[in-house]
């Protein structure tokens, strides 16, 4: 299976990349590191010439290429060359994107499908962060059948995506993603039984068709971003 780098050294040794065309769910508490770990994604995948987008529901898209230069990646200057492109979700307010997700729903049966039309040509790498935003006043079945034909239509395009789902959202849809998407990774803090300290841990919760490392990988988030540590 093909592969593309996750922008994340050890995490491209762990797993040998993320396999082309699927989607990975990204699970973690607040302040866990999904949205730096996206950014690197997508700063790894811009800097291998993939047209990529950022599907922003939390953050406004100039903070978010702040966040990236404080790392030193230079996400504006893939803006600049129609590499990159950030679809902002955070800017409307709850009721235009509650109205926006019900005009659409009645239209497509369906706003995660939706947003897979509004992807420019050629696209091969995406981000959404996050999904929780859209959840609302789903019942269980249309998630499911929703996110089901999200991945599908992703798979089809040949577009490996990143899927955030926050603590925010509820554990029955979380379960749900988490049985359905081809891969999963959850970050986490932990106390070190050993050194008696807190430390960042990422659990590759599941890699179809990939050999994966199933102790948690120790990470820190630095100056370059997320680097595993051991
Ligand atoms: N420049 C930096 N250098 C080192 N650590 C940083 C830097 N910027 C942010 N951090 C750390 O990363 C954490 C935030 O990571 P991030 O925004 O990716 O979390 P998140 O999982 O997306 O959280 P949320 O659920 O709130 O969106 C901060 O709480 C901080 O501890
Ligand atoms: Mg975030």
């Amino acid at each position: 299976m093909e592969r593309i780098s996750t922008g994340i050294e050890g995490l491209d040794e762990a797993i040998g990349g993320f396999p082309v065309g699927r989607t990975i769910v990204v699970t973690g508490n607040a302040g866990a590191g999904k949205t730096i770990l996206c950014l690197q994604y997508v700063y790894a995948c811009c800097a291998a010439g993939l047209k990529t987008v950022y599907m922003a529901s939390e953050e406004e898209p100039v903070d978010l290429v702040e966040q990236g230069s404080s790392f030193g990646w230079d996400l504006q200057g893939f803006i600049d060359d129609g590499t990159l492109s950030f679809m902002d979700m955070a800017t409307l307010d709850e009721i235009e994107v509650e109205m926006a997700m019900i005009i659409s729903y009645e239209a497509k049966k369906g706003n995660f499908v939706g947003l897979l039309e509004d992807l420019p040509e050629g696209t091969k790498a995406v981000v959404v962060d996050s999904l929780g935003s859209y959840t609302a006043n789903l019942t269980i079945h249309e998630f499911k059948d929703q996110f089901g034909l999200l991945i599908h239509g992703l798979k089809q395009r040949g577009i490996t995506t990143l899927v955030i789902i926050d603590s925010a959202t509820s554990k029955e849809f979380n379960d749900m993603a988490l049985f359905w998407a081809h891969g999963a990774i959850s970050l986490q803090k932990r106390d070190n039984p050993y050194t008696g300290k807190r430390e960042r841990a990422m659990d590759l919760i599941k890699m179809r068709n990939t050999k994966t490392p199933t102790e948690l990988l120790t990470y820190d988030i630095g100056e370059n971003g997320l680097v595993i540590s051991h």
